[in-house]
């Protein structure tokens, strides 16, 4: 069985998930949507193994520095800049595929699934890549001003989910901002 590549990201309505090197959002916080995070790429299905997340060095700069490397995760960056891992990272990977290929080698007894976890360079080669993938969707539904984006989702390519294991179906508010979680599943090309 191929292993599936995860990513989770919160969109607003236009696609932004950043602006000025934060959340759109920003200083307004959901502390709920960030547990979510949180459990979705923390939960293990192997014991004794931990979940791997990979993100781009501004996404890793954007962590405030106290909740970095983001815990009870393997914590790899990509930099084609970086000549070692930020201060905190566990592993530097100079490319997208050299990050799966530590994952799949120096990694294969200690790892169990794959998070991305932006930014948007990112999230679009994971959108691209063969094999089987989920997409972990918080749709924002208030816009915000953003200067990063997720591409679009083709539905060509992936299907939305009617339920998922540990996702809540149900409309969120949090600070006034309401928010829906939907999962994406690639579909066999
Ligand atoms: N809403 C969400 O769910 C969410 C999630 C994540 C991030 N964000 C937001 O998104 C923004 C950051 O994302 P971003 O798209 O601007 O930047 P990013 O992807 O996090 O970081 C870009 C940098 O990562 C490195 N990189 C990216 N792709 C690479 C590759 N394939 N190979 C090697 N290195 C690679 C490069 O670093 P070097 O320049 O060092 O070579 C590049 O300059 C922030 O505002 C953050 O708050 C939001």
């Amino acid at each position: 069985m191929p292993r599936v590549l995860n990513a989770i990201v919160a969109a607003c309505p236009d696609l932004g998930i950043g602006k000025n090197g934060n959340l759109p959002w920003h200083p307004a916080r959901l502390s709920n949507e960030f547990k979510h995070f949180r459990k979705m790429t923390v939960t293990s299905s192997v014991e004794g193994r931990q979940n791997v997340v990979i993100m781009g060095r501004k996404t890793w700069f954007s962590i405030p520095a106290k909740n970095r490397p983001l815990p009870d995760r393997i914590n790899i960056v990509l930099s084609r800049q970086c000549k070692e891992p930020p201060a905190g990272a566990h592993y530097l990977a100079s490319d997208f595929s050299s990050a799966l290929r530590l994952v799949d080698v120096e990694l294969a007894d200690q790892a169990d699934q794959v998070w991305i976890i932006g930014g948007s360079s990112l999230y679009k080669e994971m959108m691209e890549t063969l094999g089987p993938r989920r997409l972990f969707v918080t749709q924002i539904l208030k816009q915000f001003e953003c200067d990063t984006f997720l591409p679009e989702i083709c539905l060509d390519k992936y299907r939305l989910l009617s339920e998922f294991p540990e996702v809540p179906q149900d409309l969120q508010e949090e600070n006034g901002i309401q928010y829906k979680y939907e999962v994406y599943e690639s579909i066999e090309q």
